[in-house]
């Protein structure tokens, strides 16, 4: 790896009763995109938060951009551009004055706002709308104004809390082709989604749960530690369906997505036709049965999935 830019160890964060971030060691490299994923409550805002400065540490310790969170924090936030999961614009203001707005928060020396606004509103191609009222923005706009507003200051880290979150497939891809820019660009980014095709396109990934790194790898690396194969099933019947064949011999483990039922199984040729066997023998119809490639949600709910039967 490069040299590290971030860098925790045993990080914890206690909220009362609520142990949020449980001893995390982490370390990410200079430049990285880094994905963090983990079910609802599992710590993801309260980690980024805590590397952001924005809250103490109960225990442990933690190093951004070569400064001391504990002794440092202020001096961290000017190398950080943070989006929080409820990033809130002003509404009245327009795309343009938003960023402004921002640009003089973060100290953006006057004789640079002109050249910086305007490229970050082309970068985030909003350059179009940029006398129209946050307020009146679709909500993939909105949040590409978010990122451009936290960019305003150049910081070499960007925090993003479920950046995307609610927007629809397109402006998803547009804002991860801004992303992989910046990525491409030098910066270092580290994101929570709950989206796993997003997960895929990220460097390395870090699973939290119940606040603890659970796992951290590239994506291909977290597919791979899946044993056996995936086979797929599209049948209407798929509650029953998975009853009939999750126990089978060689059938590790059943997943269902909508009518879809993947089934992990140790052999992937042979498990799709004892499969199809077992549901024709009980008269259960399907189509499209097909042994297909892992993908990072499959993986993911397969841990998830293996922590809860704990
Ligand atoms: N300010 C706070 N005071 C008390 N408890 C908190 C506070 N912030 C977070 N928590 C608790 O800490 C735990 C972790 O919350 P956190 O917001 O970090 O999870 P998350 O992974 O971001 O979840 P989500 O996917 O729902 O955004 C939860 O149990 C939450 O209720
Ligand atoms: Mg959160």
């Amino acid at each position: 790896m490069t040299d590290s830019i971030i860098s925790t160890t045993g990080l914890t964060k206690n909220f009362k009763k609520t142990l949020a971030v449980d001893a995390l060691d982490l370390t990410i490299g200079s430049g990285e995109l880094f994905g963090l994923v983990g079910p609802d409550g599992a710590g993801k805002t309260t980690t980024l938060r805590l590397l952001a400065g924005l809250l103490s540490l109960s225990e442990g310790d933690a190093t951004v951009a070569g400064y001391d969170l504990r002794k440092e924090s202020e001096s961290i936030k000017k190398h950080i551009g943070y989006m929080a999961q409820q990033f809130s614009l002003y509404s009245e203001l327009s795309v343009l004055e938003n960023l402004q707005f921002f640009a003089e928060i973060y100290d953006v020396p006057r004789k640079k706002m002109a050249e910086r606004t305007e490229k970050l509103l082309q970068f985030a191609r909003l350059t179009e709308f940029k006398d129209r009222r946050a307020a009146h923005l679709s909500g993939g706009m909105q949040k590409k104004l978010a990122l451009a507003c936290t960019l305003i200051h150049e910081p070499k880290i960007l925090l993003l809390d479920e950046p995307t979150t609610g927007v629809d497939p397109i402006s998803r891809r547009e804002f991860w082709d801004i992303l992989t820019n910046l990525h491409l660009n030098g910066t270092t980014i580290i994101v929570s989604t709950p989206y796993m095709d997003e997960a895929d396109r990220c460097s390395r990934v870090g699973l939290i749960y119940e606040g603890k790194l659970i796992v951290c790898d590239t994506p291909r690396q977290i597919k791979k530690e899946l044993p056996g194969e995936m086979v797929e099933f599209l049948t209407n019947e798929w509650q029953k369906a998975k009853k009939l064949v999750e126990n089978l011999p060689g059938v590790l483990e059943a997943q269902t997505y909508g009518e879809a039922l993947h089934l992990l199984v140790d052999d992937g040729n042979k498990g799709l036709a004892q499969i199809t066997e077992a549901l024709t023998k009980k008269g259960i119809k399907f189509r499209g049965a097909r042994v297909a490639p892992i993908r990072m949600e499959e993986a993911f709910i397969s841990l998830i999935q293996k922590l809860e039967n704990k």
